[in-house]
């Protein structure tokens, strides 16, 4: 694909080059139809049984898209109180949201229960110290409601730092661990509602996922009565769309899950509600980000394109090599591809791991230039930092009538110097 940019009309008409103007960079845009679109197709992964995607907030928790998620009558997941918080902002009941959260206190505990969401715990300690916060609020039996979270055994991912499945990571409570759930359960009177996973993030192949389900299923067998089973998130996106990738293959991992539930749902009694999580799918290619290139150099023969996202403004790249294709843009039109030259796309960070993409062939690109990096929706924003004492940047929406508005301001020096 020459462009993507051009070939999903990202900007809606508008001139990138005039948003960058008046919004300033480094500057996240977001397209309210590819959103839809995606958050769309996440809630017809199950039709044949009772069944609701639950957005995994953590990939981007801006109001305003959360607000989308609501309007596409998708739930969703949280991990902690701050991302409870966004979503009853948002609009969120407290049956649309799912708290899962890691190695929470008993305040967290304590917060959901008095919020009536409905939380998983993620390991036996947790299982007990819920059931002595129930204890401790004297909550009648129907109210000590949860879920527990169980480690699938095996993992999957796009590197080792989010797989989150398998004996080496903190994730779950492990299979051979369940008889334990049910002593927990009977000293402290609490049902065990549902049942939940999640094997990692960001895998392309559904085979690791299929077999994950599979294996789940069969552990849903120990458990009577389950009100839902979440068999988690992880579909990945074509990050290197621009060398033709192709998409996560949703309609074919959609047959190949059916005759699993169905199998499962001959044999268990009852039909549960089904769940899965996905974060990076429903966002990350709803948005691109806008950077100024400041500067350009050739140091021993390299040549490096200096621009202002920063590893502050996306860490993907230095994080875990994430690869992000990007587009040149000058005076509002994308740069073609037909000439190319290696080049590094670096930020304004003083850290020489501060790098967007190594080695990249891309259009020969000038100072004045705007880089575009693609499918940033995902753990873009929600993983800026304020490293370099750099204020976070400002996100855009074009919204489906073409309009660009704010759905987050630049945060400025003085909101830094607020903490002080
Ligand atoms: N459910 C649970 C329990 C999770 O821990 C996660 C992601 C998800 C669902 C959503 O996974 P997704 O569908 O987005 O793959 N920062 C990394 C990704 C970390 C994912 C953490 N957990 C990245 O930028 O690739």
């Amino acid at each position: 694909m020459n462009s993507f940019i051009d070939s999903a009309n990202f900007f809606e008409g508008n001139n990138p080059e005039q948003i960058a103007s008046e919004y300033g960079t480094p500057l996240y845009v977001y397209n309210e139809k590819i959103l839809r679109d995606r958050m769309h197709r996440v809630s017809q992964v199950i039709t044949k049984y009772p069944y609701t995607a639950n957005y995994s907030v953590k990939a981007n928790t801006n109001i305003h898209i959360l607000k989308i998620a609501l309007e596409e009558g998708i739930n969703c997941d949280a991990m902690s109180v701050g991302e409870i918080e966004m979503l009853f902002k948002a609009g969120f009941p407290k049956e649309r949201i799912f708290f899962i959260p890691n190695n929470v206190s008993e305040e967290e505990i304590i917060y959901a229960l008095k919020k009536g969401v409905i939380t998983s715990l993620d390991s036996l300690a947790q299982l007990e110290l819920f059931g002595q916060c129930c204890c401790d609020l004297e909550l009648a039996d129907e109210k000590r409601l949860c879920a527990v979270r169980i480690n699938p055994g095996v993992g999957a991912g796009h590197n080792e730092k989010v797989v989150t499945g398998g004996k080496k990571t903190k994730f779950g409570i492990a299979e051979e661990d369940i008889s334990q759930i049910f002593e927990i359960a009977d000293k402290y009177k609490i049902t065990i509602a549902g049942i939940n996973q999640h094997i990692g993030s960001g895998f392309m192949d559904p085979q690791p996922y299929l077999d994950a389900v599979t294996n789940f299923l069969r552990i849903a067998m120990q458990f009577k009565n389950l009100k839902f089973i979440d068999f988690g998130g992880g579909y990945g996106i074509p990050y290197h769309k621009l060398d033709d990738e192709k998409e996560y293959p949703m309609e074919d991992f959609k047959k190949r899950l059916e005759p699993l539930l169905d199998d499962f749902v001959s044999k268990y009694g009852s039909v549960p509600l089904f769940k899965s999580e996905p974060g990076r799918y429903c966002v990350a290619e709803g948005s691109v980000i806008l950077g100024r290139v400041h500067a350009t150099k050739q140091n021993a023969g390299n040549l490096y394109a200096g621009t202002d996202v920063g590893m502050n403004v996306l860490v993907r790249p230095s994080m875990y090599d994430s690869w992000h294709d990007v587009e040149v843009i000058r005076g509002g039109k994308v740069v073609s591809r037909d000439n190319l030259v290696e080049q590094t796309v670096v930020g304004n960070i003083c850290e020489s791991g501060d790098i967007l993409a190594k080695d990249r062939k891309l259009p020969e690109i000038k100072r004045g230039d705007l880089a575009c990096i693609l499918d940033t929706g995902a753990y873009g924003w929600s993983m800026c930092s304020t490293y370099n004492s750099r204020p976070r940047p400002a996100e855009v929406l074009i919204t489906k009538d073409g309009k660009v508005k704010l759905i987050r301001r630049r945060e400025t020096i003085k909101d830094l110097m607020r903490l002080f």
